[in-house]
């Protein structure tokens, strides 16, 4: 049933990096709103998931309530609206007594919240590990013991790890019918290192632990990069507070093409109701959207990398290639030259993605020139 779960990496919005705890049944509903007046939609992005900060109290039956100050109407009632707009309804619970924000979790109440949020319609369980023990076979058994009384219900629901690889989740992930997997500390706003903290990654930081990680992507499980961070120019968690100060238009564009190449989910954090022109550019451009939804299922490799140039490969379901040129230098604009050797191929046919333009034909080598943080996206056959 894996399969048909996930059987592309899962798109939508995610409330956590820049809503934190102000959230609501307003808010997000009216997310949901922006999600289809937007084309967010249409592009492909179908889950509206709610993360931490929404809980409220077990009754006396052991149920978990949401906190009516926030949510009056309940779960239900908000997960049926998401669901009107033929959207997907998400929520984030803990495999521990408490979440890392110290809401209720579901450690102990694994039957109950199953069977709760199968009732609410969820579509999608973020089972977070703060205030779990830190080894390996705790984090199989309490998940594993978690996801089959999921299993249990009715309802069909992603499950998604959230131990931010610390425990290889990779290598078991699937052995327990999980669907992804975070492989990195939260992502913040920021190209390099989070230099504000140990459990913080920058884009770039994030990349370099996926890139032993290509073959452990398939379709219906995938590593999970974290969520996107287009569009916060340095509003957020552990943004401007803790003095990083966003990325630039470019860094935001080399960021979705490589959650793209690499297969990621794409969650997007900025708040859709006020996207400017660039923000919706860059989430919403259908040909890199397609190299991450192929239904090949494959994660990119780095074919090569010489210093600050690094070219990412993603082999796609009509013989070809998506190809990312990546400058990781800080000033100077490159001349990239890709060998087409390195891939067994001589003649190919190229297409620029970001500007959706044919570039023609090329033979054993293909020449780009790329800005200082940016990544170019072609598609080769
Ligand atoms: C840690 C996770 O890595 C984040 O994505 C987010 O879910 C927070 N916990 C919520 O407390």
């Amino acid at each position: 049933t894996a399969q048909t779960l996930a059987p592309t990496p899962p798109m939508g919005f995610i409330t956590w990096n820049l809503f934190e705890g102000n959230i609501s049944e307003d808010m997000v509903k009216s997310i949901a709103d922006a999600m289809v007046e937007t084309g967010m939609k249409d592009a492909g992005y179908e889950y509206v998931i709610i993360d931490d900060l929404w809980q409220g109290d077990r009754d006396e039956n052991g149920v978990l309530h949401p906190d009516y100050s926030k949510f009056p109407n309940g779960m239900k009632a908000l997960a049926d609206y998401v669901h009107s707009k033929g959207l997907k309804f998400g929520i984030y619970t803990d495999i521990a007594p408490l979440t890392c924000a110290g809401e209720e979790g579901s450690y102990g109440y694994e039957a109950i919240d199953a069977q709760t949020f199968a009732e609410w319609g969820v579509d999608y369980i973020k089972c977070d590990y703060c205030y779990a023990p830190k080894d390996i076979f705790t984090a199989v058994e309490r998940y594993g013991k978690f996801i089959k009384e999921v299993r249990k219900q009715d309802k069909k629901m992603v499950f998604a790890l959230c131990e931010w690889g610390k425990r290889s989740p990779w290598l078991w992930g699937e052995s327990i019918d999980a669907q992804l997997w975070r492989t990195t500390w939260d992502l913040r706003d920021t190209w390099e290192h989070g230099s504000y903290g140990v459990r913080n990654n920058g884009i770039m930081e994030c990349l370099d632990i996926q890139a032993h990680l290509h073959e452990y992507a398939k379709p219906g499980h995938w590593n999970d990069m974290d969520m996107l961070v287009v569009g916060l120019y340095g509003k957020g968690k552990a943004t401007s507070a803790n003095g990083a100060i966003g990325c630039t238009d470019t860094e935001y564009e080399a960021h979705m093409g490589l959650w793209s190449l690499l297969a990621s989910t794409l969650f997007v954090t900025c708040d859709i109701r006020e996207m400017n022109a660039e923000t919706q550019r860059i989430l919403m451009n259908k040909e890199i959207i397609a190299v991450n939804q192929d239904p090949l299922g494959r994660q990119a490799k780095r074919i090569f990398k010489s210093g600050v140039q690094e070219f990412w490969a993603k082999p796609l379901k009509d013989g070809g290639y998506a190809i990312g040129f990546l400058n990781r230098d800080d000033h100077d604009t490159l001349e990239m030259t890709l060998d087409l050797s390195k891939l067994k191929l001589s003649q190919v046919k190229a297409r620029d993605l970001w500007t959706h333009t044919d570039l023609g034909m090329y033979q054993g080598e293909i020449s780009l020139s790329v800005k200082p943080h940016e990544c170019r996206v072609i598609r080769i056959k």
